[in-house]
């Protein structure tokens, strides 16, 4: 279980900024942002007992840079089930009508070319709008009730059948958390809540912290 291999490429990433996100709208928006990026930045796994059985869980969450969401930014997404790739994916943070932070799950073409934990960041340079595809009724939608804390909803869009799961969920600069609720076929031996610890978290694109100067990190 140590030995679990986390060999992203984010090298690349950090120095292809020279076209960054420059010109993004509203100052004040792209700071509470830019502390959302950097307080759910990170890796994390959990041993979980499915009927006497032990599956591993991972989360792994990079701010990136992604040139066909610019100027948002956005975050590559891995999370992997039982040794088996769930989800891959990017998620962009925006700030709604409602003054909620909301962020888009987007799946994107060429997802699962990649082992587990290989992924290379880059490659989402070179994707263009197309290349992404999502479902409004799939957005996050988050609150922060104190510097460096979310709370929120996080549906579950691929378990879609006749509904879509929710989660209640809290990001934290160490930890993760996630209730199930508003799940009409809910499980009572599930309804406690999973709680996931950073193993550690990773930088924020140079390109993101040149779109606000003077950037507190909450999670420093
Ligand atoms: C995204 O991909 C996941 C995993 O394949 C799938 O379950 C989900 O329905 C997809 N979401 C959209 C909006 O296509």
């Amino acid at each position: 279980m140590a030995s679990f291999k986390i060999g992203f490429i984010i090298s690349v990433a950090v120095t292809l900024t020279s076209c960054a996100p420059a010109e993004k709208g509203n100052a004040k928006d792209d700071a509470r942002l830019l502390s959302f990026l950097a307080t759910i930045s990170g890796y994390s796994a959990i041993d979980l007992e499915d009927n006497g059985r032990i599956i591993r869980e991972s989360m792994a969450s990079i701010p990136v840079d992604v040139p066909a969401f610019y100027p948002d930014f956005a975050y590559f997404y891995e999370e992997v089930v039982d040794g088996a790739l769930k989800l891959r994916q990017v998620i962009v943070p925006f700030i709604g009508e409602d003054g909620f932070i909301h962020a888009s799950q987007y799946n994107f073409t060429g997802w699962q070319d990649a082992e587990i934990g290989e992924f290379d960041v880059s490659v989402l340079q070179k994707l263009s709008r197309e290349d992404f595809y999502t479902s409004r009724e799939c957005d996050l939608v988050l609150t922060e009730i104190k510097k460096g804390i979310y709370m929120g909803n996080l549906p579950e869009c691929e378990s879609i059948i006749e509904y879509i799961p929710n989660f209640g969920t809290v990001w934290t600069c160490t930890s993760t958390g996630f209730i199930n609720y508003r799940n009409p076929e809910l499980n009572p031996q599930e309804d406690v809540p999973i709680i996931m610890h950073k193993d550690f978290r990773y930088p924020l694109p140079d390109s993101m912290l040149e779109v606000v100067p003077g950037f507190e990190d909450p999670c420093a």
